[in-house]
């Protein structure tokens, strides 16, 4: 399988980056909830550390994919898609890629907002870009909460979305990114 997208189908590099996202995607909310439920303790602190770790990884993950975008076009749509279908898909993806920048950016504001560190995996500590604030923190907690809503029901569409294209279209936009099983070198 070959590492860039071609016109129709994506390469490895960017369902890697893509299903990777997905898995840290289900753990961080998995986190969040657990955190939630926790009262403060040692082992919530721990929990709020990982997630925190999580949210840089997928901003990190999202710059690269962005960059990898910019270097290997993404497959085009299929040709029997309607208009609306089309700006659908575009606006759709847009709007995922705003949510993984800005929800850990907001992320790791609210956290020098409440004068925490975000130690990532305890390997090192990022700097702190606005200073302690409780009513910035306020503000950064409640915008968290609420993209956080937003996000899935974004990911809820976009799901929906790839699976009527699957079972309902029957056209080749899920496949295209999943690895292809059983075709030849490139395909
Ligand atoms: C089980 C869950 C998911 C499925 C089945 C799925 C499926 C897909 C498929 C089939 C595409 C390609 C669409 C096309 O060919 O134009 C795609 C693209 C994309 N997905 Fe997902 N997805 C899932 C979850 C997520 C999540 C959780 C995120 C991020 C929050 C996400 C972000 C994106 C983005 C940004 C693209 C556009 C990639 C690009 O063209 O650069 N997806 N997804």
């Amino acid at each position: 399988m070959r590492l860039t997208n071609t016109a129709e189908r994506y390469g490895a590099v960017a369902q890697t980056l893509h299903w990777v996202t997905v898995a840290l995607f289900a753990a961080i909310f998995a986190l969040a909830w657990i955190q939630d439920g926790l009262p403060l303790s040692p082992e919530k602190i721990r929990l709020i550390n990982l997630h925190k770790s999580v949210g840089v990884t997928i901003l990190v993950l999202a710059v690269l994919r962005l960059v990898w975008r910019w270097y290997s076009a993404p497959p085009v749509l299929p040709a029997g898609m309607a208009g609306w279908e089309l700006q659908l898909a575009h606006a759709s993806h847009v709007a995922l890629y705003v949510v993984l920048l800005a929800q850990p950016t907001i992320g790791i504001l609210h956290s020098a907002a409440a004068n925490f560190p975000v130690v990532v995996f305890g390997l090192f500590t990022l700097p702190a870009l606005i200073d302690p604030s409780e009513e910035v923190k306020v503000i950064l907690g409640q915008a968290h909460y609420w993209l956080a809503n937003a996000i899935l029901a974004l990911v809820a569409v976009h799901v929906l979305a790839a699976l009527r294209h699957h079972f309902v279209v029957k056209d080749a936009v899920l496949k295209r990114m999943l690895p292809a099983v059983g075709k030849g070198k490139g395909g």
